[in-house]
């Protein structure tokens, strides 16, 4: 087998050791391949509701939301949790709409807050804290969305973050766009800040992990 084979591998791997889901979430998995919208897939989906589970988050605001894959793993974790709620945020009302009746399909609708807007704005309105925040938004973003999520995450609460390895990209320093300056920016940012301890955990995509201690 060659070395290239292996990252494959590896993941198809870890995919397959989550244990079954729901029917709905399936589905959104076959949809999401045939139409190539990138989600966060079941391995990194199981890690998000594991880590929900583990710190019994009950408000948990998510960045960026897509059609509602990861907020259905989110949102499984508060229904687990003894009930709460997690925003879904996204720019795009078809996907909003699309989000509503899968998780309505999954009856987990009651548990979410529907914002068809730009998520860090939604986000800064927000007069409560958090348990957990999860971004998967515009990577370019990633750097000013921090002063925001340090404002309304509780210290202690958890930051999770999709994409840190960008398709690899952050490792070829000829390559210098938006969107990979921004991941690894915000990849130093966490590093370098006495309020968070993170790491990278190297699942599909990259999976970034932040305890916030607060300011
Ligand atoms: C990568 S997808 C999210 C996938 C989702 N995490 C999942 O696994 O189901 C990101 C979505 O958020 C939208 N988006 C990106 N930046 C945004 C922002 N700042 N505010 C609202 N939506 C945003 C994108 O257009 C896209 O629909």
């Amino acid at each position: 087998m060659s070395d290239a084979a292996i990252p494959l591998l590896l993941q198809s791997y870890l995919d397959n050791l989550v244990p079954e889901r729901h029917p709905e979430l399936r589905a959104m998995e076959t949809a999401a391949a045939a139409e190539g919208f990138p989600i966060i897939g079941p391995a990194c989906g199981h890690v998000c509701y594991l880590i929900a589970r583990m710190i019994g988050a009950r408000r948990i605001f998510e960045l960026g939301s897509g059609f509602g894959y990861s907020t259905a793993w989110l949102a499984r974790a508060l229904r687990e949790n003894g009930g709460g709620e997690v925003h879904h945020t996204v720019w795009d009302a078809a996907l909003s709409a699309q989000a509503r009746r899968h998780l309505t399909a999954m009856e987990l609708a009651d548990l979410v807050q529907f914002h068809c807007a730009e998520a860090i704005g939604v986000l800064r309105e927000q007069s409560d804290t958090f348990d957990l925040i999860f971004s998967d938004i515009d990577k370019e973003d990633y750097p000013a969305s921090l002063e925001v999520i340090e404002d309304r995450l509780r210290p202690g609460g958890v930051l999770i973050v999709d994409n840190m390895l960008w398709g690899n990209r952050i490792f070829d320093p000829a390559i210098d766009d938006p969107a990979t300056r921004g991941v690894r920016r915000f990849t130093r940012m966490i590093g370098e800040s006495e309020r968070w301890s993170g790491a990278v955990l190297p699942i599909r995509d990259g999976l970034l992990l932040g305890l916030y201690r607060g300011r």
